[in-house]
């Protein structure tokens, strides 16, 4: 079946749904293909952080009515080592906070409100064989099986990728056209979420010589707990008894105890640096985790995946309008913003982790560059302001 749209876009995850909706506020059509059901995305546990501009992005965009009913301001993060718990305070530091609101609600609200404005058929999931073709020319086509088993063949002005790390758009840009910058960590996150209250007001950052350790949350009664274990870790090692003993251990301080409870959920993550540039070849448009992956520590790839699509909706309608100066400044717009968040979560990484086989060196100067944090305001702040976020441009 062939059909006709402005924006082939690939993906529902945060990058596609945001662009989705920013489009249609603009007035310009597209059409959306995930791979996966409804049901997955929307239950696909990842982020919990949002910038300050990530916030501000869907205020404007005006999908932030749950969000900012359900959504807990932090006004810092603790950072923990050698003993001591230190606040670092981003509200008197910089004047800005983060909002802890699960990527799975962003992801429902963004679901909602596109059905919602656009009819059931406005997201196809659980499509196959996505294809991306004729990229070089006016009329880049977007292919793809709907889950009734129809082959559709879709002609559009411009397609955005937002189909994440393993998709199938950045491999359709001719390698000899893009570079790929990679570090990969010798470490990975084994998170869990848990049933219980969380056992602290502010996010916990903890360092200690048998790895990192974080303690996050989603709610007021739902935790999330992250531990550093080895990349080639089995799950099936780490009965709920055991992860909770070693995050006890890595998160102690005298006074202060961990509230176990019930583990909902389980995985392991690995951990990479990633930037494919530029993130544009001809009418194909990358947008986050497609073009770019940081690790964890930091929490910037969601906020990333949002501000690169508040610079292509704008790009996008442009170019649907005749105009290309927009969509040729795209890529570079992106990519000041993502070394930066890259070099940021590399840093607090690098600072946090236990580098396996690590000498007494190199822990006694992580151990100096926290101190350092926490003590110096010039460095605090330079901490807090990366971690608040960086402007995003306005969806207007
Ligand atoms: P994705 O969310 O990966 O969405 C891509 C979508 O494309 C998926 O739904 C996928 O199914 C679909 N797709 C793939 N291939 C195809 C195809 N061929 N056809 C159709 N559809 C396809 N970031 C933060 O900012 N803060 C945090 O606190 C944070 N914590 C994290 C914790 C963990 C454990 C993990 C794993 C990640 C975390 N991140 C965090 C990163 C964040 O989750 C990602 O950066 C974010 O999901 C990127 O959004 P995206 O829309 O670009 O990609
Ligand atoms: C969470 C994830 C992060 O990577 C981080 O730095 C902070 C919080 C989270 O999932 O809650």
């Amino acid at each position: 079946m062939r059909t006709r749209t402005q924006v082939g876009i690939v993906g529902a995850g945060p990058a596609g749904l945001l662009l989705a909706h920013l489009l249609a506020l603009r007035g310009i059509d597209s059409v959306q293909v995930e791979s996966r059901s409804r049901e997955y995305c929307e239950a696909r546990q990842r982020a919990g952080v949002l910038e300050d501009g990530s916030v501000a992005l869907l205020r404007e965009a005006g999908v932030a009515g749950r969000l900012d009913r359900q959504g807990i301001e932090h006004g810092g993060i603790y950072l923990q080592f050698g003993g001591e718990r230190r606040h670092i305070d981003f509200r008197a530091l910089t004047g800005r906070a983060v909002t802890v609101y699960a990527q799975t609600e962003v992801v429902k609200d963004l679901i909602a409100r596109r059905l919602a404005d656009a009819g059931p058929g406005a997201i196809q999931f659980s499509v196959t064989g996505t294809v991306v073709d004729d990229l070089d020319t006016d009329r880049p086509v977007l292919r793809y099986t709907s889950e009734d088993g129809v082959r559709y063949e879709v002609a559009c002005d411009a397609i955005a990728g937002c189909d994440g790390f393993r998709g199938i758009c950045r491999p359709a840009i001719p390698p000899e056209l893009r570079s790929a910058t990679a570090r990969d960590y010798p470490y990975a996150w084994l998170g869990i979420l848990a049933d219980v209250p969380p056992s602290t007001d502010e996010l916990i950052y903890a360092w200690h010589p048998r790895g990192f350790a974080l303690h996050s949350l989603r709610s007021h009664t739902v935790s999330r707990l992250y531990l550093q274990v080895s990349p080639d870790e089995d799950i099936a090692g780490w009965p709920d008894e055991r992860i909770w003993a070693e995050l006890s251990e890595r998160l102690e301080l005298p006074g202060w105890t961990l509230r176990p409870g019930p583990v909902l959920e389980k995985g392991i993550t690995g951990m990479r640096s990633f930037v494919s540039a530029p993130m544009r070849y001809g009418r194909l448009f990358l947008a986050g985790d497609a073009a770019h992956i940081v690790p964890p520590t930091g929490a910037k790839g969601l906020n990333l995946a949002l501000a690169d699509v508040a610079h292509l909706a704008p790009a996008l309608d442009s170019l649907c309008r005749g105009d290309q100066k927009l969509a040729e400044a795209y890529s570079a717009a992106c990519l000041e913003r993502v070394w930066r968040s890259t070099h940021f979560s590399w840093w607090m990484t690098t600072m946090l982790h236990i580098t396996p086989g690590a000498d007494e060196m190199e822990r006694q100067l992580q151990l100096a560059q926290l101190r350092y944090v926490a003590a110096s305001r010039a460095a605090a702040t330079s901490l807090a302001e990366n971690y608040t976020g960086y402007p995003s441009p306005s969806t207007a």
